[in-house]
C-alpha cells in the first residue's frame, strides 16, 4: 500500500482521482489538502468532503490550503472552468453536501508534518496549482525533502498547453509556485498533457458504470458525462474526456505505466510563454536530473485499473 496525499482543487477530474485512490487496493489515502483552482479553496474543501461522504470514507481528513496564488489574496474563477466543471465544480449533479468541515490544521503544515512523519514512504500527488507545495517547501525545505516522490499533474513538454499554446491550467494558475517546485531538486514525476490527453474514457466506460446500478454509480457516471460535454469537439472525433488527475494517481501507484524522460525543468513566469514547462538549460549537462517527465503511457492498462477501482468504490 502506498501512502498518498492528494493536493487537489476539487473539480470533476480531481473528484475522480479521489475515487480512484479510494477504490484502489494499492493506495492508502492519508489526507487531502485543498487549494483554489477549478473552484475557490472553500468549494474545493466542500467538494472533497462531499465526495468522501458519498462513498462513506469520512475517516479521511481534508485540510484547507491556499486561497490564491503566491503574493495574491484574490482568486477569480475562469469562465471556462465553470463550463468544464460546472457551477459547483463537480458537474452540478447534486452530490449531497457534507456536513463536515476541514481539519483545524492548515494544509501547508499538514504537508510538512506528513513529510516528517512518513518520509520516503510518502507520495504527494498534486492535481492542482502548486501554491500549497511551494509554501511548504519555502517554509520547511528540509522536511519536504524527506518525501518519497511528488507526482504532479501539470505542464506540457512535447505538446501545446490547454490554456495558452504554451501553458497548462495548473501551471499557469501560479507559475512562480510551479517554478519554485520544479527547480527545488525534489524528486518529481510530471504527468502532463503529453500523457493525460492520450488517456481518454468514453461512453463505454460510463455505460459500464451505470450497469452497476448502485446509487453512486449513477451519480458518478452523470458527473463524468458532464465532463464529456465540455470536451465535445476537442478530442479529434472522440466523445469522451481525458483523465488528467486520475492518471497522476495511477502513475504514483504504478510507475511502470509510463515511459519517462529524465530532465530538470523550469517554468517561464512572464511574457507570451508564461506557464511553459521547459528544460532548464543550466542543468542540461549535469547528471541525475530530479524530474522524470512522462512521455508515453499504457493508456488501456490504466483505464482498466481506473475502472476496476471505480467499480470497487461504487459497490
Ligand atoms: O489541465 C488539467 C488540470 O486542470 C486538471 O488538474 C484539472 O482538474 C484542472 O485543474
Ligand atoms: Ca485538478
Amino acid at each position: 500500500m502506498k501512502k498518498i496525499i492528494l493536493d487537489a482543487d476539487t473539480g470533476i477530474d480531481d473528484a475522480l482521482a479521489i475515487l480512484y485512490a479510494l477504490g484502489s487496493n494499492e493506495c492508502e489515502l492519508i489526507g487531502i489538502t485543498s487549494i483554489y483552482g477549478n473552484v475557490s479553496v472553500d468549494t474545493s474543501v466542500e467538494n472533497s468532503l462531499s465526495i468522501l461522504d458519498l462513498v462513506e470514507h469520512q475517516n479521511i481528513p481534508v485540510y484547507k490550503g491556499s486561497e490564491a496564488k503566491l503574493g495574491s489574496d484574490t482568486y477569480e474563477r475562469r469562465e471556462i472552468t465553470k463550463k468544464i466543471h460546472g457551477h459547483d465544480g463537480i458537474g452540478d449533479v447534486h452530490i449531497p453536501k457534507s456536513t463536515r468541515s476541514a481539519e483545524s490544521k492548515n494544509a501547508v503544515d499538514f504537508l510538512i508534518e506528513a513529510c516528517e512523519e512518513h518520509g520516503s514512504e510518502l507520495t504527494i500527488v498534486a492535481t492542482s496549482p502548486l501554491t500549497n507545495l511551494a509554501k511548504a517547501f519555502t517554509k520547511a525545505p528540509e522536511s519536504i525533502k524527506k518525501v518519497g516522490k511528488i507526482v504532479i499533474m501539470g505542464g506540457a513538454l512535447t505538446v501545446t498547453g490547454n490554456v495558452t499554446p504554451y501553458a497548462e491550467a495548473n501551471i499557469i494558475e501560479d507559475p512562480n509556485a510551479a517554478k519554485t517546485i520544479f527547480e527545488s531538486g525534489l524528486p518529481i514525476v510530471m504527468v502532463g498533457l503529453d500523457v493525460t490527453m492520450r488517456t481518454l474514457i468514453t461512453l463505454n466506460e460510463t455505460k459500464a458504470l451505470r450497469k452497476l446500478n448502485t446509487k453512486n454509480s449513477e451519480l458518478i457516471a452523470d458527473m463524468i458525462d458532464f465532463y464529456f460535454r465540455s470536451y465535445e469537439g476537442r478530442l479529434s472525433g472522440v466523445y469522451g474526456c481525458p483523465l488528467h488527475d486520475p492518471l497522476a494517481v495511477g502513475i504514483a501507484l504504478h510507475p511502470e505505466l509510463a515511459s519517462t524522460l529524465a530532465i530538470d525543468l523550469t517554468v517561464e513566469t512572464s511574457g507570451a510563454s508564461k506557464g511553459r514547462t521547459i528544460g532548464l538549460m543550466d542543468k542540461l549537462n549535469e547528471g541525475s536530473p530530479s524530474t522524470e517527465v512522462c512521455v508515453q503511457v499504457d493508456e488501456s492498462k490504466f483505464i482498466e485499473l481506473f475502472m476496476e477501482s471505480l467499480k470497487n468504490i461504487c459497490k
